[in-house]
Parts: structure tokens; sequence; C-alpha cells
């Protein structure tokens, strides 16, 4: 299912995102940012667990959300600065890294890294910030499905809307959370208009 976030501050955001002045270092911390509205949004139905604090008139049981059972799993480049994000608000959950490249004859995504802990029985939250032509995202939904999660939620930033339907088509079962959807792909399957390369746009690598 897509749930596609609709806030003006979110919109601002990815707007910021969009313009060819913002620096890396802004860009990756407007990435940090959105990737922490993405997932408020996205935990609003979590399990919670109750546990007890010293507090300063004595004990006091209170709901918490489980991090033990998240894992965050990163979409190496440009999932790195999402990532930097939501660890600030869970630094108890523990952090996966899946590293893909779109091949840009093929445009099919290869993966050349793979440290992911145990999935199984874990809610997994993927993080990448784009969808293009959603093979990215589908093959690593497909990696992380073979180890028996409990839940996949995945956030992203921008979306072509053909990237998410081949997406959710593929993995109904998948709670996509994104902050922004482009009607558009041209014919080198670039979001229209996009961000540009988030990857390079977060590390100084533009030609
Ligand atoms: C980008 C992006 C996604 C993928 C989306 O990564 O971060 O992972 O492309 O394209 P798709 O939906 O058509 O598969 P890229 O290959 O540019 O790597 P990078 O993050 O290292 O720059």
């Amino acid at each position: 299912m897509i749930h596609e976030i609709t806030h003006p501050l979110l919109k601002t955001l990815v707007n910021h995102l969009r313009d060819i002045k913002t620096d890396a270092l802004r860009f990756r911390h407007t990435v940090m940012d959105i990737s922490r509205f993405l997932v408020y949004e996205a935990f609003r139905d979590l399990d919670m667990e109750q546990k007890e604090v010293d507090t300063w008139i004595g004990k006091y049981k209170g709901s918490f959300i489980d991090e033990e059972n998240l894992l965050f799993v990163t979409i190496l480049r440009a999932g790195m600065p999402m990532l930097d994000g939501v660890n600030e608000l869970f630094p108890d959950v523990s952090s996966g890294f899946l590293a893909m490249k779109r091949d840009e004859e093929s445009k099919k995504s290869v993966l050349y890294y793979d440290r992911v802990p145990e999935c199984k029985d874990q809610t997994v939250i993927l993080l990448d910030v784009m969808v293009a032509t959603g093979g990215s995202l589908s093959d690593a939904i497909d990696l992380i499905k073979r180890r028996e999660p409990k839940r996949i939620i995945t956030l992203n930033i921008i979306a072509s809307r053909e990237g998410l339907e081949n997406v959710s088509q593929k993995h109904p079962d998948v709670d996509i959370f994104v902050a922004q959807i482009d009607e558009e792909l041209n014919s080198d399957k670039f979001i229209i208009p996009g961000l540009g390369d988030a990857g390079d746009r977060s590390y100084n690598t533009l030609d």
C-alpha cells in the first residue's frame, strides 16, 4: 500500500532538495529531516511495550515503541543520510546495509554489498531516497522477504508513479511511505522533475 504524506513542511523540504543550489551538506541534512518525518508517519500503528522507568516521584510504567523488534536497512549510497536521521530518534534499533547500483545500460539494479542482520520476525524498515523504475526497491524487498521478516515498511523521499506501481503490484503487502510522487520517468529512467542523482548530490560526485 502506498502512503503519500502531504504536509506543507514536507513539500517545502523536498523542493529544497530539487534546488541545484542546495549543497551536499544541506542536502544530507534535509534528507535526514524528511526521513524523521516519514518514520513518524510510518510508526503510528506500531506495537508498544510497557516499561518501567524511574521518575522524580518514583517508579512509572509507560508505553514505549519496542525497538528490539525493528531493523533499519538502508540502500547505499543515497539512503545513508536517511539512516542517520532515523537513528537519532531510535538509537537502539539495529541497522543493516545493502549496496545497490543501477546499471545505467540495462537500468537494472545490481547488489554489491549485503550486511543485514537477522530479519526473522522483525519489522524491517527499508530506506532509499528514490524509486525510479522501482527495480532496486523491489529487489531489496525480495531479498529481505527471503529472510522471513514479520513486516516490511519502506521510507522513500521521491518516487515516480510508475516505479511505485511496479513495487506495489509485486509487493502489495509492503507499506510504502513516500514524501513526493512525481508523474514522469524520462527515457533514461530518471524521475522528472525529481532531484537529480541523490547519491551524487549527497556526496559531491556530480560530473
Ligand atoms: C538510485 C536510488 C535508488 C535507485 C532507484 O541509486 O538511490 O537506489 O537509483 O532507481 P530504480 O528505482 O530505477 O532502481 P543509484 O543507483 O544512483 O546509486 P547511488 O545511491 O549510489 O547513487
